[in-house]
């Protein structure tokens, strides 16, 4: 019995994915190849966990493709990230669409070339009307740029007088960030070993549970993703109530 919102997913199933994809360049060196490779090898996983996730019927995935703080490799190596995203979107568009995925990039597209901009542009435009999927890019993204974004758009709506700075409240804000006119994160994945958050979604996972696992990106399939869902499944999520609480079921 569902004891959060109500889901129209099955109760097992995580309405909203979020993935970190690491591990690239570690996949390419331990084969000896230039880091790029492990990115390119990462694109075919990106499209199989899209493929995954429109089958089991989640709703929202969202994959961090670029940090906010990824502009600190080495200038070749980001070069070549965002033409590897241009030629992705360009190849991918017309497929994401026949599925009837919709396709959104979060992040501070400003600083993004203006190619890759343009590319954004007409990819969302052509999904814009899909009911399937929604997969969401995070490019160039920040979770503390996301809240900082966010505070500073209200901050100009209450200077302007169209909103009064008392309706700022958590769930006021929490719809304002990033992704926050959808279900929050269900499920949390991060690959490559590294057990941290790396200023991905900072406000939307709040409540949400955690997976870490060894496996290297360009590694990871449906076989692990189906591991991760099974985990997820075994959780019990509280959302600050008891134990208890949740075993009589009682709460909605
Ligand atoms: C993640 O893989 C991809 C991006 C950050 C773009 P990495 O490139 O971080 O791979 P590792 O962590 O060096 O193995
Ligand atoms: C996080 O991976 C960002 C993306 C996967 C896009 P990083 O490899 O950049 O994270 P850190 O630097 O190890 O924390
Ligand atoms: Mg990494």
């Amino acid at each position: 019995m569902s004891v959060s919102a109500p889901l129209s997913t099955p109760e097992s199933m995580p309405r909203h994915v979020a993935i970190i994809m690491d591990g690239n360049g570690r996949w390419a060196s331990q084969r000896h190849l230039p880091r790029f490779a492990g990115h390119r090898a990462g694109v075919g996983r990106v499209r199989e966990v899209v493929r995954v996730c429109s089958r089991r019927g989640v709703q929202v995935l969202t994959l961090f493709a670029f940090s906010s703080e990824n502009w600190r490799r080495p200038p070749q190596e980001v070069d070549l990230l965002m033409g590897l995203f241009i030629r992705t979107l360009q190849r991918e568009t017309r497929d994401l669409h026949r599925n009837n995925v919709r396709l959104q990039i979060i992040g501070a597209h400003g600083a993004l070339p203006e190619r890759l901009q343009e590319q954004v542009r007409l990819a969302e435009a052509q999904t814009a009307q899909n009911t399937g999927l929604q997969l969401v890019i995070a490019a160039n993204y920040g979770g503390r740029w996301d809240i900082a974004e966010t505070a500073r758009r209200l901050a100009e709506q209450a200077v302007a007088g169209a909103i009064a700075p008392a309706a700022i409240t958590a769930e006021y804000f929490g719809r304002e960030v990033c992704v926050g006119s959808l279900p929050e994160p269900d499920l949390f994945i991060r690959t490559g070993g590294e057990q941290r958050v790396s200023n991905f979604l900072l406000w939307q996972l709040a409540y949400t549970e955690l997976y870490f696992t060894d496996i290297l990106w360009p590694d990871f399939g449906e076989s692990a993703f189906e591991e991760a869902v099974q985990w997820f499944s075994s959780r019990q999520r509280r959302f600050g109530r008891t134990g208890e609480q949740m075993d009589k079921a009682q709460v909605v």
